[in-house]
């Protein structure tokens, strides 16, 4: 098929795209590389732009005859969408509209969408499935719901077939250590453990231990990068006119901050020295996914389940990317 892969830049982006050029589809990466890296993009692969812009758009669905769009093009950090949510609301909502209203005009219909847990907010219950109630906490997870309810809206109003994929906690890297993970500044977890690791940190600061988990820090569903690539694939064959479909991607298991601190010494041999640090604002107490329907629609399952196999990648391209892409 042939995909217009918005935001494949990225850190999921990129791994996605890997993926697709491999299976044989015909890929295009869309992205204007205010966080993504064209290091990660194939060669000749790359259309710089934004997703606001229509008219660049449409010329291009035209131009390359697309047939899906995956879109993975928002800002996706909590604590930054609570400091700025009119970034949010304008990226992660206005434009994302403007991408589907440029899909409806060119006749472009299949669309997998990178949606969140965080939609979910802080559920009681767990593990959280597709039914759990969906009230976001932050005004990231909040962005992420509009244009979740606005596919459901196009699926069945204009006949668009979408996927949404809520992701947990995205982590590793590719096996091979050629792409990985490298947000500038980094503000998640793994990769600030492991720079800790290389020495290019003093220590980890964790933010807070007086949550209501067993050892007082949150806890997260860490999903490797690769597992949610092949995820998008599968979604992307299932998708008919009409299609509606919301998954959660996730392994089952949780892990606390001091978990994942605890597995980088293990892989790092590293002492990772660590300070207490005041809760950051938005974070829930504990995320941890039921994807038993991602399983039933999509034959998908995790093949990275324990947390050291997936540092294990994350570390291998931490150490020959100590810079990230810049090394
Ligand atoms: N944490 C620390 N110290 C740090 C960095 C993080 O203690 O220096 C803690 C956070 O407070 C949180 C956990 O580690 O409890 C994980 O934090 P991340 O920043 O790695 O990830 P988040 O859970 O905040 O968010 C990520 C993505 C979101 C996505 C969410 C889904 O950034 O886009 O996972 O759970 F919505």
């Amino acid at each position: 098929m042939k995909i217009l892969v918005i935001g494949g830049a990225g850190y999921v982006g990129s791994h996605t795209v890997r993926q697709l050029v491999r299976a044989g589809h015909e890929v295009w990466v869309y992205d204007n590389l205010s966080r993504g890296h064209a290091a990660s993009v194939p060669e000749g692969k790359l259309i710089e732009g934004e997703i606001s812009d229509r008219a660049h758009l449409e010329a291009i669905f035209a131009k390359h005859r697309i047939e899906a769009v995956m879109h993975f093009a928002a800002f996706a950090l909590v604590g930054e969408s609570v400091a700025h949510p009119a970034m949010y609301y304008q990226n992660n909502v206005t434009a994302t509209l403007d991408l589907l209203e440029a899909m409806r005009s060119a006749g472009v219909w299949r669309i997998v969408f990178s949606s969140t847990t965080a939609t979910y907010g802080q559920p009681e219950k767990f593990p959280i499935a597709e039914t759990t109630p969906q009230l976001p906490i932050n005004p990231y997870g909040f962005t992420k719901l509009v244009i979740e309810h606005a596919l459901t809206d196009y699926a069945k109003a204009y006949g668009f077939g979408c996927a949404a994929l809520r992701y947990f906690n995205a982590a590793g890297a590719s096996p091979d250590g050629d792409i990985g993970e490298d947000h500038d500044p980094e503000s998640h977890l793994i990769p600030i453990v492991l720079q800790t690791a290389l020495g290019q940190r003093a220590r980890i600061g964790i933010f807070g231990d007086d949550y209501a988990t067993p050892d007082g820090t949150c806890i997260r569903d860490y999903i490797h990068v690769d597992d949610l690539a092949d995820a998008h694939q599968r979604a992307l064959s299932h998708l008919e006119p009409g299609t509606n479909i919301q998954v959660n991607l996730g392994t089952g298991r949780g892990q606390s901050v001091l978990d994942i601190v605890e597995a980088c010494r293990k892989i790092t041999g590293h002492p990772i020295p660590v300070t207490l640090e005041p809760r950051r604002p938005g974070d829930p107490a504990e995320l941890i996914a039921d994807s038993s329907l991602a399983h039933r629609l999509l034959g998908w399952s995790p093949k990275y389940l324990e947390i050291e196999e997936i540092v294990d990648t994350a570390w291998k391209w931490h150490q020959s990317h100590p810079r990230g892409y810049a090394s």
